[in-house]
């Protein structure tokens, strides 16, 4: 049985939808899920933090850091916002920027749905993509329909199946494949937005505040790659995780320290020093767990070895606390991997496509967006805004 569409696009998650909505002739949208637009339904806490104001190329990671300027330019969080508010979605900021909904993220795949029927586009879920072929006439594609073999046609291909990120909820790389079996070559892939894990000797440090969340400035990364990040962070059994450490994860590379420093507005010390002044009777964890959780005072004024009185301290002692507490250096020993990270680093090689319109160079009616491509956002919106604005420039280009 042969099918024919103009347009076929593999994944029906945020890219591949969007593109769906916007690319006008038949479309087809081809998904192996049993429901369209998964991560968007588990994203934000159940929410789905699906842009942010503040988004610009800058939040962004990829060995060409210019090639997401042209599709963020011509789809910005305002259109995106204005689609919501006409599907008259609820949606609050949280902080940084970032929007959520104020009820379900099931809202957004329903509303994508929605433009993408109005648009007269068609949905196979369950169908597995397998053997495409291109001649003079465009790209043939065999699919495996719940079962039933299928063969469509098509002109334009779009490679929308995310990275390889939770790879339980369907993640499988498969763009990657097709990208380069037609010429187009990859960037070598790696978790980013992930927990980071470390060894025996850093988990002994560690694990005794699993579950204590802190503010923090969490740095990573090496020379010009170095970056800072300003947000909560988390221990756990395992390691590092809460924003502040998924931000670095994407810049830290193997064998690379992170520096912690859980006093970001660099209040505690001189608090210290004052109370030292005055009557100097108190504890140092006593004054410490003022401004941090109590367990993360006594734990760090335990390890800088100052848990008397603090009018009892010497300058040097206080200085062994700043260490400890400001300038606490750590070599992750890995991360928690692809099972857990939110993206995928690296990808499709931004080289091989046009930046306006995420077609490949060098074969015709092919195109690559979402994640798939080595386009990587921060945490906090700006990833969805990639899968919306990289749909939009293939969608309105086909
Ligand atoms: P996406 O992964 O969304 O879609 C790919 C689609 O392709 C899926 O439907 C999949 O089933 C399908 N597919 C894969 N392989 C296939 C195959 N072989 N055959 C057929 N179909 C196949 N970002 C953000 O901006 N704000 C947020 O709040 C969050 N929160 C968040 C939470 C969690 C837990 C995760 C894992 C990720 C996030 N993200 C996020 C990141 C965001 O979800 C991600 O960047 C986008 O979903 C990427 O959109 P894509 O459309 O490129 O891929």
């Amino acid at each position: 049985m042969q099918d024919e569409f103009d347009t076929v696009i593999l994944g029906a998650g945020a890219a591949g939808m969007m593109c769906a909505a916007h690319a006008g002739g038949r479309v087809l949208v081809i998904d192996h899920a049993r429901a369209p637009g998964e991560k968007i339904r588990i994203s934000g806490g159940g929410r789905c933090n699906f842009t942010n104001t503040g988004c610009g190329p800058e939040n962004f990671l990829s060995a060409n850091p210019h090639f997401a300027k042209s599709a963020l330019s011509r789809y910005g969080p305002w259109d995106f916002l204005d689609l919501v508010q006409r599907h008259k979605i609820a949606w609050h900021e949280k902080t940084l920027g970032q929007l959520f909904c104020d009820g379900s993220a099931r809202q957004i795949v329903e509303m994508l749905l929605a433009e993408m029927r109005g648009a007269g586009a068609e949905l196979w879920l369950r169908a597995e993509p397998g053997a495409i072929t291109h001649g003079p006439d465009g790209f043939a594609i065999d699919v495996d329909r719940e079962g039933q073999r299928r063969r469509v046609s098509c002109r334009n291909l779009v490679l929308a199946t995310g990275g390889k990120s939770i790879p339980k909820m369907g993640a499988s790389g498969l763009s990657y494949r097709i990208a380069e079996q037609f010429g187009l070559s990859l960037r070598s892939t790696r978790p980013g937005l992930v927990p980071l894990t470390f060894g025996l000797a850093d988990l002994d440090w560690i694990t005794p505040m699993a579950g204590v969340a802190a503010p923090a400035r969490v740095t990573a990364g090496q020379g010009p790659g170095t970056a800072s990040f300003e947000e909560a962070l988390l221990f756990t059994h395992r390691g590092l995780s809460g924003p502040a450490i998924l931000q670095a994860s994407s810049y830290w590379n193997e064998t690379a320290t992170v520096t912690i420093d859980l006093d970001p507005a660099g209040a505690v010390l001189p608090m210290l020093r004052g109370a030292r002044a005055k009557t100097g009777r108190k504890t140092v964890p006593t004054l410490l767990s003022g401004p941090l959780p109590a367990r993360l005072a006594a734990h760090l004024a335990a390890a800088a070895g100052v848990e008397g009185r603090v009018g009892d301290l010497p300058d040097a002692a206080l200085t062994r606390l700043e260490d400890i507490l400001r300038r606490r250096k750590l070599i992750p020993s890995g991360t928690e991997g692809y099972r857990t990270a939110e993206v995928t680093l690296g990808g499709i090689d931004t080289d091989g496509l046009d930046s306006r319109s995420l077609r490949a160079r060098a074969m015709p009616g092919l195109y690559a967006i979402g994640e798939a491509v080595d386009v990587t956002g921060w945490l906090g919106g700006y990833n969805f805004q990639w899968a919306w604005a990289s749909g939009y420039a293939a969608g309105t280009a086909i």
